[in-house]
């Protein structure tokens, strides 16, 4: 027999009040992903130091490559680890684009604090459908639902989309209210991954569509909406890796003059990965380039380390707006 663990019980919070005030003063609650120890380590430390409510969220991908149950404890070890520094901070351990309700079920009864099911790809009454299924099992063990409705284009291992569907507006009250679920991700012309946009400069990026934005927050009021794919694809990083023999070329972001915009218009969770995979290889290419003759992984992955703590931190003061935000919620 398989111990079924509450969140509760791991000293997690599920991101209901977290978006309640993320809602009402006007702030986006990071969702960070995490694969291995050192990005884990940097994201406490950084939303710590910064008294930032934080979401570290575990991919599919994730899952395989660190293992479930290690990276279950590696999250119960990071709400340790930010009592014992002294912080006070909300953490949720949140699947991430979660494929299935068994999937979704497996990591409630895990200890997780929140899922995912996306249903992006299926037709519109068959999400509504499996979307139901979770949150009815989740809201009996109050962990929080996040939906998706629209399709964003970019490629990541477990969801893949070469098209993109802006969400519809008409859509959203209906498969809000049917479905029952915490928090809806919207497709406003973010997209994962490195390459977001096929232009040759930065100048030439388009504006998100920040008309459906509207209409949607329209349709729904205070209910929170999540932007995914929604890394800035920073410069400085993409500088630092090619000069090291790397080859990222035309990779851009989405600005992040217009993720703040978003955080004004009641966006109320903003997902990061690509950014954070970006400080990590640019300062270990930079390091192991630098010192051919290094060897302990302690010498590059813990400046890297350092650097993502202090991207981190940048974020959550300059774009998110979610520094010093912790103290309303807990
Ligand atoms: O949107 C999801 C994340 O970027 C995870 O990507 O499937 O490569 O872990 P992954
Ligand atoms: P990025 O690839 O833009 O970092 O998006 C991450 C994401 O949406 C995770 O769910
Ligand atoms: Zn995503």
């Amino acid at each position: 027999m398989i111990k079924i663990v509450s969140f509760k019980e791991l000293g997690l919070s599920n991101t209901k009040k977290m978006f309640k005030v993320a809602q009402e003063r006007k702030f986006a609650v990071p969702g960070y992903n995490i694969n291995n120890l050192e990005q884990l380590q940097a994201i406490i430390l950084g939303c710590g130091e910064s008294e930032s409510p934080v979401i570290i969220q575990i991919s599919q991908g994730a899952r395989e490559y660190a293992n479930q149950t290690m990276l279950r404890y590696l999250a119960q070890g990071g709400v340790e680890m930010a009592k014992e520094q002294g912080f006070k901070i909300p953490i949720t351990l949140h699947l991430d684009h979660g494929s299935s309700f068994e999937l979704c079920k497996s990591c409630i009864d895990n200890g997780f604090s929140s899922v995912m099911y996306d249903g992006s790809h299926l037709d519109y009454e068959e999400n509504i459908k499996v979307t139901k299924k979770v949150v009815e099992y989740a809201s009996d063990k109050d962990v929080s639902v996040e939906a998706e409705l629209g399709v964003l284009a970019g490629i990541e291992e477990y969801v893949k989309s070469d098209v993109h569907k802006f969400t519809d507006p008409d859509q959203v009250e209906d498969f809000v209210k049917r479905t029952g679920c915490n928090s809806l991700a919207i497709a406003i012309g973010t997209s994962h991954g490195a390459y977001k946009f096929k232009v040759e400069k930065e100048e030439d990026i388009p504006e998100l569509r920040f008309d459906i934005l509207q209409e949607v927050k329209k349709r729904l009021g205070d209910f929170p909406i999540v932007l995914h794919g929604s890394s800035s694809v920073l410069k400085e990083y993409v500088e630092i890796i090619n000069k090291n023999g790397g080859q990222l070329e035309r990779a851009f972001g989405i600005p992040e003059t217009q993720l703040r915009k978003a955080t004004q218009y009641g966006v109320s969770k903003i997902n990061i990965d690509t950014d954070g995979r970006l400080v990590v290889t640019a300062i270990v290419r930079k390091i192991l380039a630098e010192k051919p003759k290094e060897f302990d992984p302690r010498k590059y992955l813990g400046p890297a380390r350092d650097e993502l703590k202090k991207m981190i931190i940048r974020k959550n003061k300059e774009v998110l707006g979610s520094a010093g935000q912790a103290k309303f919620i807990i």
